[in-house]
């Protein structure tokens, strides 16, 4: 799936391929600022033993920017813009979904033993979250598509 709009200036959703070591011993990956990270890591979160019929998020930020990782197993982040609905499944520990402010979006589809790994910007402050979805609606129309 083609995530990368450059028709304008707001930063987009994207996938970021980090390193993987491979090793006898076990594959190792890592990430870092400024390399695979475009932000200054403030915050780690990860969501595990979730059911598998779980939605989770069902929200957006308006300053938050986030790097998503499917530590084990698999899920599906569903992104909207205001615009465009895209989905995308993360089932490989060396790959992140970077997402900038202002994406609404849904995690569902999570298989057993999944484990989500949340790398955040800036240290949890509920008075950033947009989780009405009309309200939302009211504040993407006041910006650019970026999916
Ligand atoms: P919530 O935002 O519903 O999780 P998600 O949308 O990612 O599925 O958060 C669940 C609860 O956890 C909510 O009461 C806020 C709290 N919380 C923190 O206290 N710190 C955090 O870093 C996060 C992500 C959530």
């Amino acid at each position: 799936m083609e995530l990368n709009n450059t028709a304008n200036q707001l930063p987009v959703p994207r996938i970021i391929e980090l390193p993987k070591i491979c090793d006898p011993r076990g594959n190792l990956t890592f990430a870092q600022t400024p390399d695979h990270v475009p932000f200054d890591i403030a915050r780690a979160y990860w969501l595990y033993d979730l059911p598998a019929d779980a939605e989770r998020g069902g929200h957006s930020h308006t300053s938050l920017q986030q790097l998503i990782i499917a530590l084990a197993g698999s899920f599906t982040v569903n992104l909207f813009d205001g615009y465009t609905w895209r989905s995308i499944t993360l089932n490989r520990p060396y790959r992140a979904l970077y997402i900038p402010t202002g994406i609404w979006r849904t995690l569902d589809d999570f298989t057993s033993g999944s484990v989500c790994l949340v790398l955040a910007s800036e240290p949890y402050r509920e008075e950033e979250y947009i989780r009405d979805f009309d309200q939302f609606r009211q504040y993407a129309a006041n910006r650019q598509p970026s999916l």
